[in-house]
Protein backbone atom coordinates (compact mmCIF):
# COMPACT_ATOMS: atom_id res chain seq x y z
CA UNK A 1 0.00 0.00 0.00
CA UNK A 2 1.09 3.70 -0.64
CA UNK A 3 1.92 5.20 2.78
CA UNK A 4 3.22 8.76 1.42
CA UNK A 5 4.42 10.72 -1.91
CA UNK A 6 6.42 13.40 -1.48
CA UNK A 7 7.30 15.91 -3.84
CA UNK A 8 10.57 18.39 -4.48
CA UNK A 9 12.22 20.52 -6.97
CA UNK A 10 15.64 19.13 -8.31
CA UNK A 11 17.86 20.51 -10.91
CA UNK A 12 17.41 18.74 -14.97
CA UNK A 13 20.45 18.77 -17.31
CA UNK A 14 20.01 21.80 -18.56
CA UNK A 15 20.33 23.78 -15.03
CA UNK A 16 16.88 23.97 -15.40
CA UNK A 17 14.27 22.92 -12.40
CA UNK A 18 12.15 20.01 -12.52
CA UNK A 19 9.92 17.66 -9.92
CA UNK A 20 10.86 14.81 -8.11
CA UNK A 21 8.48 12.37 -6.66
CA UNK A 22 9.66 10.11 -4.03
CA UNK A 23 6.69 7.26 -3.09
CA UNK A 24 6.86 4.98 0.39
CA UNK A 25 4.90 2.28 0.49
CA UNK A 26 4.04 -0.11 3.27
CA UNK A 27 6.71 -2.56 2.24
CA UNK A 28 9.27 0.12 3.30
CA UNK A 29 10.09 0.86 -0.07
CA UNK A 30 10.81 4.21 -0.91
CA UNK A 31 12.00 5.53 -4.71
CA UNK A 32 11.81 8.33 -6.30
CA UNK A 33 11.41 9.26 -10.02
CA UNK A 34 12.28 12.56 -11.93
CA UNK A 35 10.53 13.88 -14.97
CA UNK A 36 12.46 15.02 -17.71
CA UNK A 37 11.78 18.42 -20.14
CA UNK A 38 11.55 18.86 -23.96
CA UNK A 39 13.04 21.96 -25.77
CA UNK A 40 11.37 21.40 -29.34
CA UNK A 41 8.33 20.43 -27.59
CA UNK A 42 4.91 19.67 -29.63
CA UNK A 43 1.88 21.68 -29.70
CA UNK A 44 -0.22 18.40 -28.80
CA UNK A 45 2.29 17.63 -25.61
CA UNK A 46 0.63 17.49 -21.70
CA UNK A 47 1.83 20.27 -20.52
CA UNK A 48 3.92 20.56 -17.24
CA UNK A 49 3.32 23.13 -15.08
CA UNK A 50 5.96 26.16 -14.61
CA UNK A 51 5.29 28.75 -11.97
CA UNK A 52 5.67 31.87 -14.01
CA UNK A 53 7.30 33.64 -10.91
CA UNK A 54 10.19 35.77 -12.89
CA UNK A 55 11.50 36.39 -9.37
CA UNK A 56 12.44 32.70 -9.25
CA UNK A 57 14.15 30.63 -11.74
CA UNK A 58 13.50 33.10 -14.17
CA UNK A 59 9.98 31.81 -14.27
CA UNK A 60 10.64 28.08 -14.76
CA UNK A 61 9.80 27.04 -10.98
CA UNK A 62 7.86 24.25 -10.54
CA UNK A 63 6.70 24.95 -6.68
CA UNK A 64 2.84 24.65 -7.77
CA UNK A 65 3.40 21.28 -9.36
CA UNK A 66 5.16 19.84 -6.33
CA UNK A 67 2.24 21.94 -4.09
CA UNK A 68 -0.22 19.92 -6.01
CA UNK A 69 1.68 16.76 -5.43
CA UNK A 70 2.33 17.33 -1.39
CA UNK A 71 -0.55 18.56 -1.24
CA UNK A 72 -3.85 17.31 -3.88
CA UNK A 73 -2.13 13.97 -5.34
CA UNK A 74 -0.16 12.10 -2.11
CA UNK A 75 -3.51 12.62 0.22
CA UNK A 76 -5.73 11.11 -2.61
CA UNK A 77 -2.96 8.36 -3.28
CA UNK A 78 -2.57 7.17 0.72
CA UNK A 79 -3.90 4.03 1.12
CA UNK A 80 -3.95 2.77 -2.54
CA UNK A 81 -2.39 -0.70 -3.65
CA UNK A 82 0.66 0.75 -5.38
CA UNK A 83 0.30 -2.66 -7.59
CA UNK A 84 -2.59 -1.02 -9.21
CA UNK A 85 -1.03 1.08 -11.84
CA UNK A 86 -3.58 1.65 -14.10
CA UNK A 87 -6.28 2.57 -11.43
CA UNK A 88 -3.87 4.52 -10.34
CA UNK A 89 -3.11 6.78 -13.09
CA UNK A 90 -6.95 6.61 -13.84
CA UNK A 91 -7.23 8.53 -10.52
CA UNK A 92 -4.17 10.99 -11.33
CA UNK A 93 -6.30 12.11 -14.95
CA UNK A 94 -9.66 12.53 -12.98
CA UNK A 95 -7.77 14.65 -10.34
CA UNK A 96 -6.44 16.75 -12.88
CA UNK A 97 -9.69 17.16 -15.11
CA UNK A 98 -8.06 18.55 -17.76
CA UNK A 99 -7.29 16.86 -21.16
CA UNK A 100 -4.24 18.12 -21.76
CA UNK A 101 -3.28 17.99 -17.70
CA UNK A 102 -2.39 21.52 -17.74
CA UNK A 103 -4.23 21.83 -14.60
CA UNK A 104 -2.25 20.36 -11.86
CA UNK A 105 0.48 19.84 -14.35
CA UNK A 106 1.79 16.42 -16.32
CA UNK A 107 5.49 17.12 -14.67
CA UNK A 108 3.10 16.44 -11.44
CA UNK A 109 1.45 13.89 -12.80
CA UNK A 110 4.13 11.86 -14.20
CA UNK A 111 6.56 11.83 -11.24
CA UNK A 112 3.87 10.58 -9.52
CA UNK A 113 2.79 7.60 -11.80
CA UNK A 114 6.91 6.81 -12.67
CA UNK A 115 7.28 6.77 -8.72
CA UNK A 116 4.45 4.73 -7.95
CA UNK A 117 6.07 2.23 -10.63
CA UNK A 118 8.94 2.00 -9.23
CA UNK A 119 8.20 1.63 -5.70
CA UNK A 120 5.79 -1.03 -6.76
CA UNK A 121 8.20 -3.37 -8.53
CA UNK A 122 10.34 -2.94 -5.03
CA UNK A 123 7.96 -3.98 -3.22
CA UNK A 124 7.88 -6.84 -4.86
CA UNK A 125 11.01 -7.52 -5.27
CA UNK A 126 11.52 -7.72 -8.98
CA UNK A 127 13.22 -5.02 -11.29
CA UNK A 128 11.37 -2.45 -12.62
CA UNK A 129 11.58 -3.95 -16.59
CA UNK A 130 10.12 -7.12 -15.09
CA UNK A 131 7.42 -5.66 -13.23
CA UNK A 132 6.23 -3.78 -16.05
CA UNK A 133 7.15 -6.10 -19.03
CA UNK A 134 6.58 -9.75 -16.60
CA UNK A 135 8.99 -12.81 -16.59
CA UNK A 136 9.59 -13.26 -20.63
CA UNK A 137 11.01 -9.50 -21.08
CA UNK A 138 14.17 -9.89 -22.16
CA UNK A 139 15.13 -7.71 -25.29
CA UNK A 140 17.70 -4.93 -25.31
CA UNK A 141 16.94 -1.88 -27.25
CA UNK A 142 18.82 -1.01 -29.99
CA UNK A 143 20.39 2.72 -29.37
CA UNK A 144 19.71 5.61 -31.76
CA UNK A 145 22.71 7.77 -30.40
CA UNK A 146 22.38 11.31 -31.21
CA UNK A 147 26.28 12.34 -32.14
CA UNK A 148 25.74 15.32 -33.82
CA UNK A 149 23.04 17.81 -32.02
CA UNK A 150 21.50 20.59 -33.96
CA UNK A 151 18.38 22.77 -34.60
CA UNK A 152 17.43 23.83 -31.49
CA UNK A 153 19.60 21.77 -29.22
CA UNK A 154 22.71 23.62 -30.23
CA UNK A 155 24.32 26.63 -31.74
CA UNK A 156 24.97 25.44 -34.95
CA UNK A 157 24.04 26.02 -38.78
CA UNK A 158 22.68 23.25 -39.28
CA UNK A 159 18.69 22.38 -38.77
CA UNK A 160 18.04 19.27 -38.73
CA UNK A 161 17.85 18.36 -34.61
CA UNK A 162 20.02 14.86 -34.87
CA UNK A 163 22.27 13.08 -36.71
CA UNK A 164 22.10 9.89 -35.14
CA UNK A 165 24.30 6.14 -35.47
CA UNK A 166 22.32 2.98 -34.94
CA UNK A 167 24.72 -0.19 -34.19
CA UNK A 168 22.40 -2.14 -35.81
CA UNK A 169 25.93 -5.04 -36.77
CA UNK A 170 26.57 -5.30 -32.52
CA UNK A 171 26.00 -8.51 -30.83
CA UNK A 172 24.83 -7.40 -27.26
CA UNK A 173 23.90 -3.70 -25.96
CA UNK A 174 27.33 -3.49 -24.55
CA UNK A 175 29.01 -4.11 -27.83
CA UNK A 176 26.71 -1.49 -29.22
CA UNK A 177 27.30 1.15 -25.95
CA UNK A 178 31.68 0.52 -27.38
CA UNK A 179 30.56 0.56 -30.69
CA UNK A 180 29.19 4.50 -30.17
CA UNK A 181 31.66 5.43 -27.75
CA UNK A 182 34.54 4.33 -30.20
CA UNK A 183 32.79 6.56 -33.19
CA UNK A 184 31.98 9.27 -30.93
CA UNK A 185 35.76 9.83 -30.17
CA UNK A 186 36.87 9.27 -33.70
CA UNK A 187 34.31 12.30 -34.50
CA UNK A 188 35.38 14.53 -32.02
CA UNK A 189 38.88 13.90 -33.07
CA UNK A 190 37.56 14.32 -37.18
CA UNK A 191 35.65 17.85 -36.28
CA UNK A 192 38.90 19.09 -34.20
CA UNK A 193 41.46 18.27 -37.30
CA UNK A 194 39.26 20.03 -39.45
CA UNK A 195 39.00 23.17 -37.53
CA UNK A 196 35.20 22.84 -35.76
CA UNK A 197 34.82 23.01 -32.26
CA UNK A 198 33.83 20.25 -29.88
CA UNK A 199 31.55 21.48 -27.78
CA UNK A 200 28.33 19.17 -27.43
CA UNK A 201 24.74 20.62 -27.05
CA UNK A 202 21.89 19.48 -24.93
CA UNK A 203 21.50 15.83 -25.67
CA UNK A 204 25.87 15.08 -25.43
CA UNK A 205 26.28 15.16 -29.46
CA UNK A 206 28.88 17.55 -30.87
CA UNK A 207 27.54 20.59 -32.17
CA UNK A 208 29.48 21.72 -34.76
CA UNK A 209 28.77 24.68 -37.25
CA UNK A 210 27.86 22.58 -40.67
CA UNK A 211 26.47 23.98 -43.69
CA UNK A 212 24.18 21.49 -44.42
CA UNK A 213 23.14 17.91 -43.62
CA UNK A 214 24.73 16.36 -46.50
CA UNK A 215 28.06 17.57 -44.77
CA UNK A 216 27.07 16.11 -41.36
CA UNK A 217 25.57 12.50 -43.02
CA UNK A 218 28.99 12.70 -45.09
CA UNK A 219 31.07 13.57 -41.98
CA UNK A 220 29.45 10.85 -39.94
CA UNK A 221 29.91 7.74 -42.55
CA UNK A 222 33.72 8.89 -42.67
CA UNK A 223 33.90 8.76 -38.96
CA UNK A 224 32.43 5.45 -39.41
CA UNK A 225 34.59 3.67 -41.32
CA UNK A 226 37.43 5.71 -39.93
CA UNK A 227 36.34 4.19 -36.08
CA UNK A 228 36.80 0.84 -38.06
CA UNK A 229 33.15 -0.30 -38.96
CA UNK A 230 31.22 -0.69 -41.89
CA UNK A 231 28.37 1.99 -42.61
CA UNK A 232 24.98 0.72 -43.18
CA UNK A 233 25.71 -3.16 -42.39
CA UNK A 234 27.09 -2.58 -38.98
CA UNK A 235 26.51 1.32 -38.26
CA UNK A 236 23.79 2.91 -39.65
CA UNK A 237 21.90 6.53 -39.54
CA UNK A 238 18.66 8.05 -38.29
CA UNK A 239 17.90 11.41 -38.64
CA UNK A 240 15.74 13.68 -36.25
CA UNK A 241 14.89 16.76 -38.50
CA UNK A 242 12.35 17.80 -36.10
CA UNK A 243 10.88 19.73 -38.58
CA UNK A 244 8.00 21.03 -37.27
CA UNK A 245 10.99 23.71 -35.76
CA UNK A 246 11.58 25.18 -39.47
CA UNK A 247 8.31 24.61 -40.48
CA UNK A 248 6.72 28.39 -40.98
CA UNK A 249 3.77 29.52 -42.77
CA UNK A 250 2.40 25.90 -44.49
CA UNK A 251 6.43 26.11 -45.72
CA UNK A 252 9.65 23.89 -44.76
CA UNK A 253 12.85 25.87 -44.09
CA UNK A 254 15.38 22.98 -43.91
CA UNK A 255 18.70 25.06 -44.59
CA UNK A 256 19.77 27.94 -42.77
CA UNK A 257 22.70 30.39 -44.44
CA UNK A 258 20.83 30.82 -47.89
CA UNK A 259 17.49 30.13 -46.98
CA UNK A 260 14.83 28.86 -49.56
CA UNK A 261 11.32 27.36 -48.95
CA UNK A 262 10.30 23.75 -49.39
CA UNK A 263 6.78 22.40 -49.96
CA UNK A 264 6.35 18.59 -48.29
CA UNK A 265 6.36 16.89 -51.92
CA UNK A 266 10.57 18.87 -51.81
CA UNK A 267 10.76 17.65 -48.37
CA UNK A 268 9.89 13.97 -49.78
CA UNK A 269 12.48 14.33 -52.41
CA UNK A 270 15.23 15.49 -50.15
CA UNK A 271 15.00 12.57 -47.83
CA UNK A 272 14.19 10.43 -50.77
CA UNK A 273 17.81 11.66 -52.00
CA UNK A 274 19.21 11.75 -48.42
CA UNK A 275 17.97 8.12 -48.51
CA UNK A 276 20.07 7.04 -51.77
CA UNK A 277 23.24 8.63 -50.63
CA UNK A 278 23.63 7.43 -47.45
CA UNK A 279 22.64 4.54 -44.93
CA UNK A 280 19.37 5.50 -43.40
CA UNK A 281 17.37 3.38 -41.80
CA UNK A 282 15.07 5.83 -39.70
CA UNK A 283 13.44 9.59 -39.87
CA UNK A 284 11.76 11.49 -37.28
CA UNK A 285 9.73 14.08 -37.61
CA UNK A 286 10.46 14.27 -41.45
CA UNK A 287 7.17 16.55 -41.85
CA UNK A 288 5.89 19.23 -39.15
CA UNK A 289 3.13 18.44 -36.61
CA UNK A 290 -0.20 18.63 -38.30
CA UNK A 291 0.92 18.28 -41.70
CA UNK A 292 -1.11 15.00 -42.30
CA UNK A 293 -1.77 15.32 -45.35
CA UNK A 294 2.71 15.51 -46.47
CA UNK A 295 3.12 12.72 -44.18
CA UNK A 296 0.74 10.62 -45.93
CA UNK A 297 3.16 11.05 -48.99
CA UNK A 298 5.95 10.81 -47.21
CA UNK A 299 5.09 7.24 -45.62
CA UNK A 300 3.57 6.05 -49.48
CA UNK A 301 7.00 7.42 -50.68
CA UNK A 302 9.55 6.13 -48.51
CA UNK A 303 7.50 3.98 -45.70
CA UNK A 304 8.84 0.69 -47.35
CA UNK A 305 12.39 1.51 -47.24
CA UNK A 306 12.77 3.56 -44.33
CA UNK A 307 10.84 3.95 -40.96
CA UNK A 308 8.79 7.20 -40.71
CA UNK A 309 8.92 8.09 -36.51
CA UNK A 310 6.27 10.16 -35.56
CA UNK A 311 7.38 12.32 -32.58
CA UNK A 312 5.81 15.97 -32.35
CA UNK A 313 3.14 14.44 -34.88
CA UNK A 314 1.91 11.49 -32.55
CA UNK A 315 3.22 13.34 -28.90
CA UNK A 316 2.63 9.66 -27.51
CA UNK A 317 -1.14 9.88 -27.98
CA UNK A 318 -3.10 6.70 -28.61
CA UNK A 319 -5.89 9.14 -30.48
CA UNK A 320 -3.66 11.06 -32.71
CA UNK A 321 -1.85 7.94 -33.12
CA UNK A 322 -4.95 5.76 -34.45
CA UNK A 323 -5.32 8.62 -36.39
CA UNK A 324 -1.88 8.10 -38.23
CA UNK A 325 -2.60 4.01 -38.99
CA UNK A 326 -6.02 5.11 -40.22
CA UNK A 327 -4.72 7.36 -42.72
CA UNK A 328 -1.16 5.79 -43.60
CA UNK A 329 1.13 8.08 -41.77
CA UNK A 330 4.37 6.93 -40.37
CA UNK A 331 5.73 3.31 -39.28
CA UNK A 332 6.82 3.92 -35.91
CA UNK A 333 5.83 6.01 -33.21
CA UNK A 334 8.57 7.82 -30.68
CA UNK A 335 7.45 7.50 -27.09
CA UNK A 336 7.81 10.18 -24.51
CA UNK A 337 6.46 9.68 -21.03
CA UNK A 338 6.11 13.27 -20.26
CA UNK A 339 4.45 14.02 -23.59
CA UNK A 340 1.39 12.24 -22.26
CA UNK A 341 2.22 11.81 -18.41
CA UNK A 342 1.42 8.86 -17.02
CA UNK A 343 3.32 5.52 -17.36
CA UNK A 344 -0.22 3.96 -18.44
CA UNK A 345 -1.25 5.81 -21.24
CA UNK A 346 2.01 5.76 -22.38
CA UNK A 347 1.99 1.77 -22.35
CA UNK A 348 -0.93 1.91 -23.77
CA UNK A 349 0.62 4.35 -27.07
CA UNK A 350 2.86 1.03 -27.37
CA UNK A 351 0.85 -1.60 -27.61
CA UNK A 352 -1.35 0.52 -29.67
CA UNK A 353 1.40 1.13 -32.01
CA UNK A 354 2.30 -2.67 -32.07
CA UNK A 355 -0.67 -4.41 -32.71
CA UNK A 356 -0.48 -2.26 -35.92
CA UNK A 357 2.43 -3.20 -37.11
CA UNK A 358 4.04 0.40 -36.19
CA UNK A 359 7.60 0.12 -34.60
CA UNK A 360 8.08 1.32 -31.27
CA UNK A 361 11.20 3.83 -30.14
CA UNK A 362 11.25 4.67 -26.36
CA UNK A 363 12.65 8.08 -25.92
CA UNK A 364 14.66 10.96 -23.61
CA UNK A 365 14.10 14.45 -23.24
CA UNK A 366 16.30 16.83 -24.43
CA UNK A 367 16.32 18.03 -20.76
CA UNK A 368 17.08 15.09 -18.74
CA UNK A 369 17.83 13.71 -15.16
CA UNK A 370 19.61 11.02 -13.96
CA UNK A 371 16.14 8.94 -13.44
CA UNK A 372 16.73 5.68 -15.75
CA UNK A 373 13.06 4.38 -15.77
CA UNK A 374 13.28 4.71 -19.66
CA UNK A 375 15.30 2.17 -20.00
CA UNK A 376 13.69 -0.38 -17.75
CA UNK A 377 10.29 0.84 -20.19
CA UNK A 378 12.34 -0.48 -23.20
CA UNK A 379 12.90 -3.87 -22.12
CA UNK A 380 9.61 -3.83 -20.48
CA UNK A 381 7.95 -3.20 -23.32
CA UNK A 382 10.09 -5.39 -25.93
CA UNK A 383 10.10 -2.23 -28.10
CA UNK A 384 13.57 -3.31 -29.82
CA UNK A 385 14.63 0.73 -30.12
CA UNK A 386 15.96 3.65 -27.53
CA UNK A 387 16.81 6.94 -28.52
CA UNK A 388 18.70 8.24 -25.26
CA UNK A 389 21.25 10.73 -26.48
CA UNK A 390 25.29 10.54 -27.18
CA UNK A 391 28.02 8.44 -25.55
CA UNK A 392 29.03 11.67 -23.07
CA UNK A 393 27.29 13.51 -20.27
CA UNK A 394 25.98 11.44 -17.80
CA UNK A 395 22.32 12.28 -17.97
CA UNK A 396 22.80 10.39 -20.77
CA UNK A 397 24.93 7.72 -20.16
CA UNK A 398 23.34 6.89 -16.81
CA UNK A 399 20.49 5.06 -19.55
CA UNK A 400 22.79 3.13 -21.53
CA UNK A 401 24.80 2.18 -18.03
CA UNK A 402 21.16 0.98 -16.95
CA UNK A 403 20.80 -1.23 -20.16
CA UNK A 404 23.67 -2.71 -19.42
CA UNK A 405 23.43 -3.53 -15.97
CA UNK A 406 19.61 -5.27 -17.07
CA UNK A 407 21.93 -7.14 -19.61
CA UNK A 408 24.29 -8.34 -17.32
CA UNK A 409 21.65 -9.29 -14.72
CA UNK A 410 19.45 -11.37 -17.24
CA UNK A 411 22.50 -12.88 -18.37
CA UNK A 412 23.89 -13.59 -21.23
CA UNK A 413 21.78 -16.86 -22.96
CA UNK A 414 18.96 -14.53 -21.97
CA UNK A 415 19.21 -11.38 -23.23
CA UNK A 416 18.31 -10.60 -26.42
CA UNK A 417 19.78 -7.45 -28.96
CA UNK A 418 17.53 -7.68 -31.74
CA UNK A 419 20.10 -5.41 -34.44
CA UNK A 420 18.58 -5.51 -37.45
CA UNK A 421 15.62 -7.05 -37.24
CA UNK A 422 14.71 -4.43 -34.31
CA UNK A 423 14.24 -2.38 -37.97
CA UNK A 424 11.37 -3.51 -40.45
CA UNK A 425 13.09 -2.08 -43.11
CA UNK A 426 16.31 -3.89 -42.53
CA UNK A 427 14.58 -7.36 -42.16
P1 LIG B 1 13.02 17.50 -27.15
O1 LIG B 1 13.83 16.80 -28.30
O2 LIG B 1 13.10 16.65 -25.93
O3 LIG B 1 13.68 18.83 -27.03
O4 LIG B 1 11.59 17.61 -27.65
C1 LIG B 1 13.85 15.43 -28.52
C2 LIG B 1 13.21 15.06 -29.83
O5 LIG B 1 12.72 15.92 -30.58
O6 LIG B 1 13.13 13.87 -30.14
ZN1 LIG C 1 12.03 14.34 -32.11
Amino acid sequence: LIESVRAREVLDSRGNPTVAVAVATSFGAVEEAMVPSGASTGAHEAVGKRDGDKKRYNGKGVLQAVGAVNEIIGPALEGLDATSQREIDRTLIELDGTPNKANLGANALLGVSLAVARAAAISLGVPLYRYLGGPSAATLPVPMMNVINGGKHAEGALQFQECMIVPVGAATIADAVRCGAEIFHTLGKMLHDAGHQTLVGDEGGYAPKLDSIDEALALLVQTIEKAGYRPGTEVAIALDAASTEFYRDGTYWPHKPDDHPFDAAQMVALYDGLCKNYPIVSIEDGLAEDDWEGWQLLTKTLGARVQLVGDDLFVTNVERLQRGIREGSGNAILVKVNQIGTLTETLDAVETAHKAGYRAVISHRSGETEDTTISDLAVATGAGQIKTGSLARSDRTAKYNRLMAIAEELGASTARYPGRSAFAALT
